[in-house]
């Protein structure tokens, strides 16, 4: 089993998508990228929307490969909604490239435990019946020696209002993947239990949404001890996501759950390079020209400027070794 993140917070932008590849099948998990439209008061930077540019073109490149999409949730940062979005370099387009008819698509249930805004994105997903399309929460599915197991419908936080997602199991006979995306810590009984039934041999989590200002101190508390609890159950774990939206995220984690666990990108070799959290910094260094953002709206900023700053901030690297990994299959 391979696995390989293609885009997530450690490699520079909002998303959580990877691939996992087996003898029996390629999975590509959350196809999808984004950015923080505002954080400290401040748009996304230059080198942040190239982050997200190249990243867009590295999960298409995945999307021709792979066999099997899973779609944990409607979340921007999630999934490609068919629409222009700036930041997120999609269209209608670039949405059917990514949920080809070709493709299994095992999504998140559209009616059930789904939040308003997040059923009506769904739709635009469901509403093709010529899509190989299954709900995935509660299921098992056999490929070969590769069973892929989803759990019941878990909350994305501990206000079920905001949603609903599911974790996910890759069990090739030799090793067991467990992905739980947004979970929020764990923050949910639910979602820990799941984790710590399966016993996974690689963990892969978003841990607790610590940055945000409106998540309750009684949510953080309640996700650092859930992480507590997992830590000591399962050998190896790497942490993403929400919790790489702070740059104190290692001392964080090491105050509150006393290890360090290493970011994603880490499990093919590649130090996170948080941009997000950064933002104020990344302003600071480099001068940024009024006119970029309505430039970049009218499509007048081109490839050579992405990989230029890319190549200036030594990340352009990056995105090579991911696709060089990618290339092989
Ligand atoms: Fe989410
Ligand atoms: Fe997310």
């Amino acid at each position: 089993m391979e696995i390989i993140p293609l885009a997530c917070e450690s490699l520079g932008t909002r998303s959580f998508s990877h691939l996992v590849i087996t003898d029996d099948t390629k999975i590509l998990f959350d196809p999808s990228v984004s950015l923080a439209p505002r954080r400290f008061r401040l748009n996304p930077h230059p080198l942040e929307i190239a982050a997200s540019w190249i990243s867009r073109k590295t999960i298409l490149k995945a999307v021709s490969l792979s066999e099997i999409v899973i779609q944990t949730h409607y979340h921007a940062d999630h999934f490609t909604l068919p629409e222009f979005r700036i930041y997120e370099f999609t269209n209608k387009n670039v949405f059917e490239e990514t949920y080809s008819e070709e493709k299994i698509i095992y999504a998140k249930d559209p009616e059930n435990n789904i939040n308003y805004n997040q059923k009506r994105r769904a739709k635009y997903l469901w509403r093709n019946k010529k899509r190989k399309l299954f709900k995935a929460e509660g299921n098992i599915f056999q490929i070969g020696n590769t069973k892929i197991k989803f759990s019941e419908a878990v909350s994305h936080n501990i206000d079920e209002r905001l949603g609903f997602v599911f974790e996910t199991i890759v069990d090739d006979g030799k090793r067991k993947y467990l992905y739980t995306s947004d979970v929020s810590g764990p923050v949910s009984e639910k979602a820990t239990d799941f984790i710590l039934n399966e016993e996974p041999d690689i963990l892969v989590l978003d841990g607790p949404t610590y940055y945000h200002p409106r998540v309750s101190k009684r949510e953080k508390e309640i996700a650092f001890q859930n992480l507590n609890i997992i830590k000591d159950s399962i050998k190896k774990i790497y942490i993403d996501h929400h919790f790489l939206r702070k740059k104190n995220w290692k001392e964080k984690l090491e105050k509150e759950v006393g290890v360090k666990f290493p970011a994603f990108s880490q499990i093919i070799g590649l130090e996170p390079i948080i941009l997000e959290a950064m933002r104020k910094e990344l302003f600071k260094e480099t001068e940024v020209q009024e006119e970029f953002y309505s430039l970049l709206e009218q499509g007048l900023i081109n490839t050579d400027f992405f990989l230029k700053i890319l190549k200036e901030n030594k990340i352009a690297n990056y995105w090579k070794k991911i696709n060089e990994k990618i290339e092989k299959y």
